[in-house]
């Protein structure tokens, strides 16, 4: 459907991510003439500044990070409709007078009432800015005008703090107006994990227990911490990619088949599963999973520093680079197959994919390749860099005598699509536009996700640096990750 007219009000707005992601987003959508022609931006800052001095700042962030080569008057439109207000949330009258401003902004530019909040801030800002946008009226529906919140990860750092963010947040708006982003849900590859499954007919019948022996989820990335040593610092891999990003994936490739495309029927069936993890002990927690950290090393051309020597990161932290777990789902389709994730930082590849390991043929009938030798049949979902879906089997190597070797079938999304370049946002950012949740994360959702990894969480930090495993910058992470499966009689698919 067509995109309302409204004001999209952002917190954050002289941010990083507000730079890098929101408004390249938006100019992208702006190109593609799918932003409403009645818009209009406002960027909230602390202190009082210009508005062409925002616009000057947006204007520089989005040749920087566009996409695309920027059409000089698709950027001029879009950023003439950008004004900047201030209001900061430790001074309340401030959010009076913002709600003063934007009406008058609402009139002029004839928004309709529609408005957009999106917090693009620190995670402990989120709770400040909307009680204030709650107490000054700002959220209050008016005349059938609507209003939206979105949120940024990280969305809570445990179970506890989730589920208290989460009862704030909809003491001030209603679920179907919060948005809560996980940016893996605007990726092409990620979405088409429900188009795969749901629109093929072949899939689904083999999609169990009785046909799939296990399942691996890998996130690894090769870059370290950067310059978000304090963030991370407090995180870690586990709270940062697991809950969120990794259940994504989970959710999408282990959920029922829904009835209906929409918001209500595809989240029930992703927190389903997610509510069907096994809740594991802190000391079944700790014997199925490893943690691990990265000293220095090399990746390709670039040296990288030993974690624990990185800019606001402490210098005994026991705060881990890479996180691997075993997992179950009680459920009919899953009982009995495992699902291990690992995430990290500092790897020897960057490399996102899901690994469905299906079950070996049950009897060897060609003599010449005993049935443990052959090659392992796998339907390899990649999400990045490769954007691909692959099928690994067997086949007959040409000749005489009968010889066998594994092939490999793949569909490569750049053989069939020509998509212009994107930020991951637009779809996100779209669907908020016209109303639809099906990619935002619900609130029970979260909380399943947070419930299972709580054990994790406590167990670990029980156990501090006891059991938290070295691993030089650049390899394949900790060693007693390939132990973890090799105990199962498994191997992850290939090393990093
Ligand atoms: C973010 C994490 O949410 O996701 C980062 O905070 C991580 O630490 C990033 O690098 C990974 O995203 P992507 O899209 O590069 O896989």
């Amino acid at each position: 459907s067509a995109p309302d007219r409204y004001a999209m009000v952002i917190f954050g707005v002289t941010g990083d991510l507000t730079h890098r992601l929101v408004i390249p987003a938006l100019y992208n959508l702006a190109e593609a003439g799918l932003l409403p022609e009645t818009f209009c931006v406002v960027g909230i800052t602390r202190k009082e500044i210009a508005s062409e001095e925002l616009r000057a700042s947006l204007m520089d962030g989005l040749k920087r990070f566009a996409t695309r080569p920027v059409r000089q008057d698709v950027a001029d439109k879009l950023l003439y409709c950008v004004t900047a207000i201030s209001a900061d949330p430790s001074d309340p009258p401030s959010f009076d007078r913002l709600r003063e401003r934007l009406e008058k902004l609402e009139a002029a530019r004839h928004t309709g009432g529609n408005r957009l909040f999106y917090l693009a801030t620190p995670p402990d800002a989120f709770a400040p800015i909307s009680s204030e946008l709650g107490r000054a009226g700002l959220l209050r529906e008016d005349q059938g005008a609507w209003r939206r919140l979105v949120v940024e990860k990280p969305f809570g750092t445990d179970l506890a703090s989730a589920k208290a963010l989460n009862a704030h947040l909809l003491g001030l708006v209603p679920e179907h107006e919060l948005y809560r982003i996980d940016h893996y849900l605007g990726k092409e590859t990620v979405q088409n994990i429900l188009v795969m499954r749901f629109a093929n007919g072949m899939f689904e019948p083999i999609w169990n227990r009785d046909h799939i022996d296990h399942v691996q989820i890998t996130v690894a990335e090769t870059l370290g911490v950067g310059h978000r040593g304090s963030f991370y610092d407090a995180t870690g891999a586990l709270r940062d990619m697991v809950p969120n990003h990794l259940f994504q994936l989970l959710s999408l490739v282990a959920m029922e088949p829904p009835s209906q495309f929409n918001a209500h029927a595809v989240r029930t069936a992703k927190s389903a599963v997610l509510s069907a993890i096994q809740i594991p002990s802190e000391h079944d927690a700790l014997a199925n999973s490893v943690r691990g950290q990265y000293s220095a090393g090399q990746i390709g051309d670039t040296t990288i520093e030993d974690y624990r020597k990185s800019r606001n990161v402490s210098p005994n932290s026991t705060t881990e680079t890479y996180a691997a777990l075993k997992l179950n789902i009680d459920n009919w389709r899953w009982a009995g197959v495992p699902f291990y994730l690992r995430t990290g930082k500092a790897l020897g590849a960057k490399r996102t994919e899901v690994a469905i390991k299906f079950k070996q043929a049950p009897f060897a009938m060609f003599r010449c390749t005993p049935v443990q030798q052959l090659s392992q049949n796998y339907l390899v979902i990649g999400i990045e860099p490769a954007e691909s879906i692959s099928l690994q089997f067997n086949s007959k190597i040409p000749g005489p005598q009968i010889a066998i070797d594994g092939v490999e079938m793949t569909f490569r999304y750049k053989d069939y699509f020509k998509v212009a370049p994107s930020t991951g946002y637009e779809t996100l950012i779209h669907d908020c536009m016209i109303g639809d949740n099906i990619l935002f994360q619900r609130a029970d959702a979260i909380e399943a996700g947070w419930a299972a990894v709580q054990p994790f969480l406590d167990g670990w930090r029980k156990a501090g640096a006891d059991g938290l495993q070295i691993y030089p910058a650049g390899s394949n992470g900790p060693a007693d990750a390939d132990a973890l499966l090799a105990r199962d009689g498994r191997s992850w698919r290939e090393p990093l």
